[in-house]
């Protein structure tokens, strides 16, 4: 059984559709990356897998043991207030809302932040304001943040935008030894080349159809070749692109 089963999804806003017959599974273990233009759809997706939107047809299922309010999640940075004046452990305890029962944080919900911290290298964080962080401490918090709402199933919507090389790196390092470490990943991007560097799986949303696959599967679609010419660097693809390198 899979974590998700999407059958021919169809979603969008007040009468405009953003996507239709979209289907793919989410397993246990899969890093899946997906893909596309601004505006295809990847984040109405998210927000339809975290039960935030209703799909307008088709189904959306849960199973081997994960249920949706047990997913994390790291939204797109334009989703994210990020001027609360709030410190790193403040900011990460509130990832355990969904189990919060009683108007305090439990022994568990303390234990669960600080071991997220550690699993994240931000322990020495702790008291810091948050808004005070660079850009790659802030992801590394909200990624910790989103660790302590699961231990099963992260969603990450573009959380590189707005670093730089080397701490962009550093994050998908982060999120790839989570990944061999049992959590399953299903994250947004629009770096096709690290996509494949690192996914299992791929979903390339386009506006006239989609891809959904293994990575290799992908590689050798039309999808996934046409983005393969456009990386190319040789001579002769690169003047077919008029010697422009990409
Ligand atoms: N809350 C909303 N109300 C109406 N339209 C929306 C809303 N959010 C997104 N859209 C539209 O839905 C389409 C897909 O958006 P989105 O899922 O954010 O794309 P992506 O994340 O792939 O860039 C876009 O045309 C966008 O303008
Ligand atoms: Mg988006």
């Amino acid at each position: 059984m899979s974590y998700i089963i999407c059958e021919k999804l169809k979603m969008g806003y007040e009468g405009t559709d953003v996507f239709e017959n979209l289907s793919f599974a989410v397993n246990k273990g899969d890093y899946l990356c997906i893909v596309g233009e601004n505006g295809s759809g990847k984040s109405t997706l998210m927000k339809g897998l975290l039960g935030l939107i209703n799909p307008i047809s088709g189904t959306i299922e849960y199973g081997d043991g994960l249920e949706k309010k047990y997913i994390g999640y790291l939204p797109q940075q334009n989703d994210i207030q990020s001027d609360f004046p709030s410190s790193v452990y403040e900011v990460v305890l509130s990832g355990t809302l969904n189990r919060r029962k009683l108007p305090f944080y439990s022994k568990e919900q303390k234990k669960s932040a600080l071991d997220n911290m550690e699993k994240v290298g931000i322990l020495d964080l702790k008291n810091k304001c948050f808004q005070e962080l660079s850009g790659g401490q802030q992801q590394r918090v909200l990624l910790a943040r989103a660790l302590c709402a699961t231990s099963k199933l992260l969603i990450l919507d573009e959380p590189i935008t707005g670093l730089d090389p080397l701490a962009s790196q550093d994050f998908y390092d982060l999120v790839a030894d989570l990944n061999k470490g049992g959590i399953t990943i299903v994250m947004v991007s629009h770096d096709i080349t690290s996509a494949v560097n690192h996914a299992s799986h791929i979903l390339h949303l386009a506006g006239d159809g989609y891809f959904y696959g293994t990575t290799h599967r992908y590689m050798h679609s039309n999808y996934g070749e046409k983005f393969l010419i456009t990386n190319c660097p040789c001579d002769d693809c690169r003047s077919n692109r008029g010697g422009i390198r990409l």
